[in-house]
């Protein structure tokens, strides 16, 4: 008889701790909603994804230039600090073989541009002593694209400049 009753507070607090925990979770979900819209709210913009009207449903074409991004802001911190960097740290990014928000950017215009982006790339990582012109040859390769297509983060890119 002890037992049971026992049994049976056990039951109904781990059911409370339970609940608890699933409550706790669950409050967390809109502060990260937000978090995420702040942090990308530059790209409202011509041929971008907006993240903004549509968090959700961001192609793998943003996500790849996401990347390229932090990729070219952390080559600028090793080049600032005299350090070299190479492909095999910074692998190339082919961002225009995947699905961009906006499937009318994929014109013969666009690869072009995405080619030249790519030589800048092969010459940054090829480059012996300093790199610092290559890289920002090639960040100028990206500022190049932008001006025709998605030209909300320029200001961003353009700060990747040293
Ligand atoms: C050949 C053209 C081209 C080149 C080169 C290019 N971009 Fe982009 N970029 C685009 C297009 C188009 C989009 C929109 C992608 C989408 O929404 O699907 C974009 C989107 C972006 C975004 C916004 C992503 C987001 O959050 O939605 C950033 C940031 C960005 N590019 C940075 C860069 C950087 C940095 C480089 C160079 C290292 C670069 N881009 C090179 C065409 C280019």
């Amino acid at each position: 008889m002890h037992t049971n009753v026992k049994k049976i507070i056990y039951s109904v607090l781990s059911l409370v701790v339970a609940l608890a925990i699933v409550q706790a979770c669950g409050n967390q979900q809109p502060q990260q909603a937000e978090q995420v819209s702040v942090q990308t709210d530059t790209t409202n913009a011509d041929n971008c994804s907006n993240t903004i009207t549509d968090p959700n449903n961001t192609k793998p074409m943003a996500l790849n230039m996401r990347h390229m991004a932090a990729q070219a802001d952390s080559i600028k911190t090793k080049l600032k600090n005299g350090l070299q960097v190479d492909s095999l740290l910074h692998p190339f990014v082919p961002f225009y073989l995947s699905e961009p928000t906006d499937p009318n950017v994929l014109e013969p215009k666009f690869f072009d541009n995405a080619k030249l982006y790519r030589e800048a790339y092969v010459n940054l990582m090829t480059a012996k002593g300093d790199q610092v012109q290559a890289y920002n040859a090639m960040i100028g390769a990206c500022i190049n694209c932008h001006q025709s297509y998605c030209s909300g983060p320029l200001k961003r890119i353009r700060k990747l400049t040293m």
